[in-house]
């Protein structure tokens, strides 16, 4: 099937939930993650990517919100790929995608709660033990950055919150 990688647009916001609710089941809105995304941090339309089947429908997103830890930072998720078109590189290509969206904004790095040997090839690394506080357990191990320009990181640190402007 061809897909379309693009921005997310608002009538785009009801066919992410089915794909959000397919990909991950119950237990979603349990996720420390979304105690960062309720607490403030502002959904970037612009630099959320969501594939688009041929026919139009929504078959996978990665948002991308605005947060602070000490410094202006890009918080990845959810990133979820409708189970029928999963392990044809969609997630990633999703990543990839929005992960330069954020590049190209001038922002300073991007966080997110996942899987390192799946997100390594983007250029996530974990975050060092204590730098960064989430409003919730995480594992550290789980715990990503990337460096979206040099010195980009250099100021984060400290806990994940709304952003101040
Ligand atoms: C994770 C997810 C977005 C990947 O989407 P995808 O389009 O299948 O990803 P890709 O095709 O780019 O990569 C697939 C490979 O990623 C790997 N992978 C998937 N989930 C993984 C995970 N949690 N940890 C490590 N590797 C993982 C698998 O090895 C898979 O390879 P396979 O095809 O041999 O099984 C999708 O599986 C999904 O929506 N899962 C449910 C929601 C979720 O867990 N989101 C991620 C939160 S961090």
């Amino acid at each position: 099937m061809a897909t379309t990688l693009t921005a997310e647009k608002p009538e785009h916001a009801d066919a992410i939930e089915r794909v959000l609710a397919r990909a991950f089941g119950p237990g979603r809105y349990a996720k420390t993650s979304e105690r960062v995304r309720e607490r403030g941090a502002v959904l970037e339309h612009a630099l959320t990517r969501v594939a688009l089947s041929d026919s139009g429908d929504v078959v996978g997103v990665c948002r991308i919100w605005r947060v602070e830890a000490g410094a202006p930072l890009y918080f990845l998720g959810p990133l979820a790929v409708d189970p029928v078109e999963q392990s044809a590189g969609l997630g990633l290509a999703l990543v990839r995608e929005a992960v330069a969206a954020c590049r190209a904004s001038d922002g300073n790095g991007v966080i997110l709660v996942g899987a390192e040997r799946y997100f390594r090839p983007v250029g996530f690394s974990v975050v060092p033990a204590g730098k960064v506080i989430l409003p919730g357990p995480v594992d550290p191990a789980r715990l990503l950055w990337l460096q979206l320009r040099p010195g980009g990181l250099d100021k984060v640190q400290g806990e994940l919150l709304a952003p101040k402007s």
